[in-house]
């Protein structure tokens, strides 16, 4: 990740939830919940931001959050969570982990934001055991050619409000028809819920696959 890139996140990591839950409000609860983690299993949060999926992890299992930025990292740590907690400064784009660590992966808005999301998806197919599910909630480009339309303005016009192309990859077109169904990576779909809202912001996905290296 691009130091200048870190730097908007350090500094907007006060107020990053404020944001989040004015404009890009999209429930996470019932998601993870839904994926029916066990005590003992190694799960990694990839990546954790400010910690708002830590709460809804179930007791004894064991969660690495890992984000690039500091200050998010440092908003995490003052999460509660009835799970074991453990946070790293870590770029997702090369993972510190050895092959086959973890027994499932949870990614939430992180692939919208990525310089690129293929490389991040093939290190979670390489740090996740065979078989694990790797879970995705995110933004993505609508159904509705009517969203669709205004969410190809708001992309258009990324850095005027706040997402420098070239710092920050936002990218509220995410196409995952095209970034895992046909990116030849060993994954298996188990489900594909999008979420369609008026809201071009709010329009979402969520993807559960399985690892099938
Ligand atoms: C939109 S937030 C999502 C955070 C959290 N999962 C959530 O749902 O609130 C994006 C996060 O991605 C992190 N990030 C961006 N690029 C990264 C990279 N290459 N490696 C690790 N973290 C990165 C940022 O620091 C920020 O915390």
């Amino acid at each position: 990740m691009k130091q200048e890139t870190k730097t908007i996140y350090d500094k907007g990591a006060e107020k990053y939830e404020e944001v989040m839950r004015r404009y890009w409000h999209v429930p996470k609860k019932p998601f993870i919940e839904s994926l029916d983690f066990k005590p003992g299993d190694k799960i990694l949060s990839a990546v954790v931001g400010t910690g708002l999926d830590l709460p809804h992890f179930p007791q004894g299992t064991y969660v690495t959050g890992i984000d690039a930025s500091k200050e998010m990292l440092n908003q995490a740590r003052k999460k509660h969570s009835k799970a074991w907690i453990e946070l790293k400064e870590m770029d997702l784009h090369s993972l510190n982990f050895p092959d086959n660590y973890f027994d499932a992966a949870i990614l939430t808005f992180t692939l919208c934001v990525l310089k690129d999301p293929v490389k991040a998806i093939q290190e979670i197919v390489r740090v996740t055991k065979p078989n694990s599910k790797i879970a995705i909630l995110d933004y993505c480009k609508s159904r509705n050619p009517e969203t669709e339309k205004w969410q190809e303005l708001f992309n258009y016009h990324a850095e005027n409000i706040g997402f420098p192309k070239d710092i920050i990859a936002w990218d509220s077109l995410m196409d995952y028809d095209n970034l895992i169904y046909d990116s030849g990576l060993p994954l298996e779909i188990k489900s594909d819920f999008r979420i369609e809202s008026e809201n071009p912001f709010s329009t979402a996905c969520q993807i559960i696959l399985i690892n099938k290296k």
